[in-house]
């Protein structure tokens, strides 16, 4: 009998594994591949945005489509994807008419494969009118908060989804090592472990167990790889990265996501080493696709293959640009504005230049994202997602990522947190505006249009007024950043002299991409000299920094008693700013990046020994790491205190697991959040190592008095580098743990 059943039901599995994998989305996708033609197949490669099929085309305010276009897009081109809008955020029912009338359009071919729609929804869902909008990466970086990162992601999923949108081209996983760099604000800082931990955090937030929820939206790793480098730090220029800089720096973060199950990837458009990455069939075959093992579909950035030919002048015609592209392993060309692609690949095709097994593979990948994320099941927006649209309590997620983002750089003599019962004078450029408190990609791509904000935005100004009472606020400023007014330093010398602080609001309006290019990081003259006549008034002043990377304020530091560091925390950023100045929160941001002094300090902090040594002929150029502000920074309305690093053994062997464990008291008289950071530091080896790399972090949180112990888990995975043959390894000998103020020894053996 034994012998009967096994042989019987080995087949039963085996015609149910078949049976399951006739229905997997690959093996749906192979039989579809095979009844599709060149012109099909190139169809689905080809992506265009809303302005090609809207009424008006880029003057089109309202979402509505032109019937003729959207027919020339779809039956005509077969085009497989969508993206972006046209001037700004539209209302979440426009989008769900966007997306049926595409859909409905898709019923008029031969095949019907839905269309997928992409959006940048990288803080919230950007082109949706009173989406929830939170911190940027850079602001989540410093809550050190995963927990919040996953909220984040999972409220921007739902209210893309809500509108019928699938893709999202988030997370930015670049790395924020070139403060000059305009898109530093999306990064999640300069540190590695960081961008990797929270880039994958949101990775599994956003397509959860594989898609089929309407809670879920595919994601866009971007930009793959080392798009941050750029030597001038202007937006989309050369990089110039040494490949053992690039592997220990700016891949781990990819290779993670990677794992995670993204189901896209998008293309760095600028060049490394003088190689267009859109043209490196090294990084995106052999690196991503082969090293990786990346499933997805590769897309690429916007314009990316024509600009192969016309600026960076690597392919002397478009069609060859196109070939070079798809040949280094393009699967979707965001075109996006004609149907070039369409026409040239089908050419290339014809004369044998791009192979059809080529164009067969990255078509397979488009359709299995397609089955992946249940179009062909229901191509269009889905009640149950509407519903999840701006529900309440997005809100007060939105508030708590921003007051963890909040990170107190400066409280001389305590003078914060302000007593609710004195006047203050709110003053800068940044007290009356919304656009400046949420940066890029809010409502409109560059973010700097108050009129498209939700009509319950605060501004600082507001949350003060909000909470102390109007009447004991007054300011000089007027609505918008570049109001005149805003800039009048008399005005603060005479209006200060009827208050007993002021709260100086100054950085940077919102910017994206290279309109945020900048020629130096100093604040702009006229932004110092208000400092400077606030100062000169002998009231104590706090600066507020609106900004998403560190714009320089070295002369006027000394000046100021209190700094606070919002960053661009998003719609809840002035009642959290309120919240921390008056002490109704107690800040616990952590700065994930070095606020460096000037532009001939740039050193990171996990610098190289030589970078640290500080040689005494030079002493006074300041060599070292010297910032004004060390990563990491971030002070507290309490005080903490850390006990011994505690080591479950002194030595580690390659299967092994060390235990580090320490006890944090919380010392003074408030409740308060604190990180817990642990570095390490490879003492010897074969490529010089660095003062200090972060392995780990925890948030706890303390009430008075109260002790924790904080337990961290080491293999040999967290001290590992890139060495001189461009391999991760683990050199054996002697480590150095630190976590605050306390250091202990251990051997790798
Ligand atoms: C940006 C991408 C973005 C794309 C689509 C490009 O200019 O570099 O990050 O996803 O536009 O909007």
């Amino acid at each position: 009998m034994k012998y009967i059943m096994f042989p019987l039901l080995t087949l039963l599995i085996s015609i149910s594994i078949t049976a399951q994998n006739n229905n997997s989305p690959e093996a749906k996708a192979a039989t579809l591949l095979k009844k599709m033609t060149l012109e099909e197949k190139v169809g689905q490669m080809t992506q265009v945005t809303m302005a090609v099929f809207a009424k008006g085309g880029w003057a089109n305010e309202d979402g509505s489509l032109d019937p003729v276009a959207l027919k020339k897009a779809v039956v005509e081109y077969k085009v497989g994807s969508m993206l972006n809008t046209t001037a700004h955020a539209l209302p979440v029912e426009t989008w769900r008419t966007i997306i049926t009338q595409i859909q409905d359009e898709v019923k008029n071919t031969r095949l019907k494969i839905p269309v997928i729609y992409g959006l940048d929804a990288i803080h919230g869902q950007t082109y949706t009118l009173n989406s929830t909008l939170f911190p940027q990466n850079i602001a989540m970086a410093a809550t050190r908060n995963p927990e919040l990162v996953r909220q984040a992601a999972k409220v921007t999923a739902n209210e893309l989804r809500a509108g019928g949108v699938r893709w999202n081209f988030a997370p930015v996983l670049d790395i924020g090592r070139q403060p000059l760099w305009s898109r530093f604000p999306e990064t999640f800082g300069e540190d590695v472990y960081i961008v990797k931990t929270m880039g994958a955090t949101a990775v599994k937030a956003y397509e959860e167990d594989g898609l089929q929820n309407p809670t879920a939206v595919a994601t866009s790793l971007k930009h793959y790889l080392g798009y941050s480098a750029s030597r001038s730090g202007k937006d989309r220029t050369p990089i110039y990265l040494p490949e053992i800089e690039l592997r220990e720096y700016y891949l781990p973060q990819f290779r993670e996501a990677v794992k995670t199950g993204s189901a896209s990837v998008m293309v760095n458009s600028g060049e490394i080493n003088g190689v267009p990455v859109h043209a490196s069939k090294y990084l995106l075959t052999d690196v991503l696709r082969k090293e990786l093992g990346f499933e997805g579909v590769i897309v690429t950035d916007w314009e990316d293959i024509k600009r192969l030919h016309d600026r960076h002048n690597v392919a002397v015609t478009p069609r060859e640009a196109v070939v070079m592209a798809v040949n280094a392993g393009i699967d979707m060309s965001m075109v996006p504005a004609d149907y070039s692609f369409y026409d040239l690949l089908i050419e290339a095709v014809k004369k044998g230049e791009v192979s059809m097994s080529r164009v067969d593979d990255a078509v397979k990948r488009i359709l299995v994202m397609k089955y992946r994320t249940g179009l062909f099941d229901n191509p269009y927006p889905e009640p149950a997602a509407f519903a999840n649209f701006g529900k309440p309590e997005y809100q007060q997620y939105a508030l708590t990522a921003a007051q963890e983002a909040m990170t107190l750089l400066k409280n001389q003599n305590n003078v914060l947190p302000l007593s609710k019962n004195k006047k203050v004078l709110v003053a800068g450029p940044s007290a009356q505006s919304i656009s400046a408190l949420n940066g890029c990609w809010s409502y409109t791509w560059q973010g700097n249009d108050d009129r498209w904000y939700p009509a319950d935005s605060k501004t600082i100004y507001q949350a003060i007024a909000d909470k102390i009472g109007a009447a004991n606020v007054i300011t000089t400023t007027g609505k918008g950043f570049d109001n005149l007014m805003n800039y009048d330093a008399a005005a603060i010398t005479t209006a200060a002299a009827k208050v007993d602080a002021i709260v100086l609001c100054i950085g940077e309006n919102a910017y994206a991409e290279s309109p945020g290019n900048t020629r130096e990081l100093a604040l702009p003259k006229e932004q110092e000299d208000l400092v400077i006549a606030a100062a000169l008034t002998g009231k104590p002043v706090i600066l507020v920094l609106t900004e998403g990377r560190p714009r320089f304020i070295t002369n006027i530091e000394p000046s100021v008693k209190g700094i606070l560091m919002t960053y661009w925390s998003g719609k809840k950023t002035a009642e959290a700013v309120a919240d921390v100045l008056f002490g109704d929160y107690n800040p616990g941001g952590r700065l994930p990046f070095t606020y460096h002094k000037s532009m001939g300090e740039i050193v990171m902090y996990d610098r190289k020994p030589t970078e640290e040594i500080r040689e005494v002929f030079n002493d006074n150029v300041g060599t070292g790491y010297d910032p004004l502000f060390a990563f990491g920074h971030g002070l507290s309305y309490t005080s903490f205190e850390y006990g011994d690093i505690l080591l479950s053994k002194n030595t580690l062997s390659v299967t092994e697991t060390l235990t580090a464990s320490i006890t944090v008291k919380n010392t003074g008289s408030r409740e308060g959040k604190h990180t817990v950071e642990l570095y390490t530091r490879d003492l010897f080896a074969s490529i010089t190592p660095s003062m200090k790399r972060l392995r780990a972090f925890d948030k706890i949180s303390l009430q008075p008095g109260e002790a924790k112990t904080v337990s961290f888990s080491i293999t040999k995975g967290d001290l590992a580098f890139v060495n001189d043959k461009l391999k991760t390894v683990t050199e054996p000998g002697e480590f150095e743990i630190m976590i605050g103020d306390k250091k202990a020894k251990f051997l790798y053996q």
